[in-house]
């Protein structure tokens, strides 16, 4: 048997009751082959448009796109109000589970109130559409409630994920001009509060920034510094405002939020997504590759909305479309590893989205816990975040999944906005470890270094990953840089006007599509993106280091781990085993706690090629312990022995 048929027979086409009652067909491809652009436009008819748009797609000015220029719409009066002056304000939106324990159901109606108190309030603090607002928050329904208010009064958020350092908040605030910063008092950690808005204040040490006040929600009473007239307690403005408001149009293209992720500098990427083009994207995506029936799904995404998959399946794709949904303040195993399941239990979720890093960690578990409890609610199952590996796909259905969920992996990018290739779950017979095809509407091939495509069935015909047509979601910029822009995602295939996604694929011989992971470098330590770059400026910040060089190796459990080979400044003392910790704490000092190295390898020299560059593929090999490649464009060959001597010491 070959390869081929295996993967042919390795497949789980959806049972004929699933895909009967599915949202999405066979016949959604058809619709978006026939005409893409009525395609999309009939999906942005799905909202509500103050002022109907006219124009689909714009693309004069490529790579800068605009989707449905003329029409105005107000984005959060799509994910609030419409439900409510639908009739559905009773339903609840948000199922909020605090990590210590405590829980609160939140209506719709309930939620309008709180988003237009927090507009009203925000108004009264004098920023103007357009203004920047950070927000730097762990899991708290006033997070949302911030970028719904946000959103609602065309304020352009940038949520900074909170397990970021002081730095690189300030960095973020800075790179925005942000004029607010919102946070809270602590966060709950393991049942004990840790600070965060002594963070903010470190973060905004010195008068050279743009932050005229920090709003403070009070989470875990933990005590706070505070600056008085730049301070505000959420409880004493927010709370007390108005909760009338009426939601005003803004333009489809109007800025929405900013979102930082690591490129392959050390400086971090603002990536730019708009209005209506964008919640057209998220809401299409959330109702069909989630098969999401408003007032009947109990759905549960479990990221963090610091990151982009909190943005869109969190917030605006799920609230667009009249979800009910689980937002869980905590870690998965606080106060232990039952605690996804005992949450599904409780609420009775149906619909669940994680990262395959986790999926491995419940593997590791044990497959007694999940057990333990009913899952049977369960009917559909996502991952995202990177390659799910097909043992953990299979783990995740069977066990998860009750053998019969269907899973989709769900591949796209901060810079996508959206889902983009993806298995439909009642249409796509899905292989494990597969993210199979484009969805309808989208466009991606797999090409070599010249833009021809690979050849199907061809396995070891590995290419690059490329949208080959603009897609309502996509990034209109990176803020502040159109150069890098152009640079990052346009040159690569210029000739063509693709955007190159910095991913790995390949097509099997069904021609399905299988994502490799990057080919940058830009690592994925369980789901986040952590560039090499960014890790070495933190580690070469500290007084002991001269020179440091970071790869990303594979790892069982977080698909990449962070490996570190540094060499010490002349006067330094090698302290061995306490240094190295020393320098682990100094990077999630510097960056977070996620950015922190699996393992630091103090060496004499460190391999370049006669122009200078360090060769990470060679760093890579020894990290993974494998046989040297090609070393005969280094310098010096015998430098890895004395790597090696040193890592063996280790
Ligand atoms: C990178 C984007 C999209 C939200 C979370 C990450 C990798 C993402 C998959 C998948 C294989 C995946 C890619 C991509 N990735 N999803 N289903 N299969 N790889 O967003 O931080 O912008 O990272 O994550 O390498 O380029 P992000």
């Amino acid at each position: 048997m070959t390869d081929n048929t295996a993967d042919h027979l390795d497949a789980y086409p959806p049972t004929a009751e699933f895909a009967a009652a599915a949202n999405a067909g066979e016949s959604l491809y058809d619709r978006a082959a026939a005409d893409r652009e009525a395609f999309w436009a009939e999906q942005a008819r799905r909202l509500h448009w103050h002022q109907p748009f006219t124009r689909v797609l714009d693309w004069d000015d490529a790579p800068f796109a605009q989707w449905f220029a003329d029409g105005k719409l107000n984005v959060a009066y799509n994910c609030v109000d419409r439900h409510v002056l639908d009739g559905h304000g009773e339903q609840v939106a948000i199922h909020w589970e605090g990590e210590p324990g405590d829980s609160r159901d939140i209506t719709y109606a309930h939620l309008l109130a709180e988003v237009c108190r927090a507009a009203n309030y925000l108004t009264e603090l004098g920023l103007k559409a357009g203004d920047r607002v950070a927000i730097y928050m762990p899991m708290v329904p006033e997070a949302i409630v911030s970028m719904l208010a946000c959103a609602r009064l065309g304020l352009t958020h940038s949520v900074v994920f909170a397990g970021f350092s002081p730095s690189a908040l300030r960095q973020r605030v800075d790179d925005a001009q942000a004029r607010l910063v919102i946070t809270t008092d602590g966060q709950w950690r393991r049942g004990k509060p840790a600070p965060l808005k002594e963070a903010v204040d470190e973060a905004l040490v010195g008068s050279e920034h743009s932050v005229e006040h920090v709003l403070v929600v009070r989470r875990t009473e933990i005590e706070v510094p505070w600056t008085d007239g730049r301070d505000l307690w959420w409880h004493e403005t927010v709370a007390e405002a108005s909760a009338d408001h009426e939601a005003q149009p803004f333009d489809a293209e109007h800025p929405l939020y900013i979102l930082y992720t690591s490129g392959t500098t050390g400086k971090p990427k603002g990536i730019l997504h708009t209005s209506g083009g964008y919640l057209t994207q998220v809401s299409y995506t959330h109702h069909n590759v989630f098969d999401h029936r408003a007032g009947q799904d109990v759905y549960w995404c479990t990221a963090d909305i610091g990151w982009v998959t909190g943005h869109s399946y969190i917030v605006y794709g799920p609230l667009s479309n009249r979800a009910t949904q689980v937002v869980y303040e905590g870690t998965p195993n606080s106060p232990d590893e039952h605690r996804h399941w005992q949450i599904v239990e409780k609420y009775g979720v149906s619909i669940y989205y994680t990262a395959p890093t986790l999926v491995r960690t419940f593997m590791k578990w044990g497959r007694e816990i999940p057990d333990a409890h009913d899952l049977s609610s369960i009917r559909v199952l996502g991952s995202v975040g990177e390659p799910i590996n097909p043992e953990a796909w299979r783990w995740y259905r069977e066990v998860i999944g009750s053998n019969s969920a269907p899973i989709v992996d769900t591949w796209w990018q901060t810079e996508t906005g959206a889902i983009m290739i993806s298995p439909l779950p009642g249409v796509t017979a899905a292989k494990p470890g597969a993210a199979m095809t484009p969805l309808p509407g989208i466009s991606a091939k797999v090409v070599d270094e010249e833009g021809n495509p690979v050849h199907l069935g061809e396995t070891e015909a590995n290419g690059y990953l490329v949208l080959d047509q603009p897609w309502p979601s996509m990034l209109r910029g990176i803020w502040g840089d159109p150069d890098r822009y152009r640079s990052t995602y346009w040159e690569r295939y210029a000739e063509q006007g693709w955007y190159f996604a910095g991913d790995g694929a390949k097509l099997d011989a069904d021609g399905d599509l299988w994502v490799l992971g990057r080919v940058d470098d830009v690592m994925n330590v369980s789901g986040h993106r952590i560039s090499t770059a960014e890790v070495e400026s933190a580690l070469v910040g500290h007084h002991s280091v001269a020179e440091a060089a970071v790869v990303g190796a594979s790892d069982d459990t977080t698909g990449q781990g962070i490996v570190a080979f540094v060499i010490l400044t002349a006067g330094a003392a090698d302290t061995g085993q306490d240094l190295i910790a020393e320098l682990k704490a100094e990077v999630s000092r510097e960056i977070s706690p996620i950015a922190r190295p699996r393992e630091i390898h103090i060496v004499p020299e460190l391999p370049k090629t006669r122009s200078g560059k360090i060769m990470r593929r060679l760093l890579r090999d020894v990290a993974e312990g494998r046989e040297l490649g090609d070393t005969s464009t280094l310098v010096d060959p015998n430098v890895f022995e004395a790597i090696r001597t040193q890592k063996a010491n280790w």
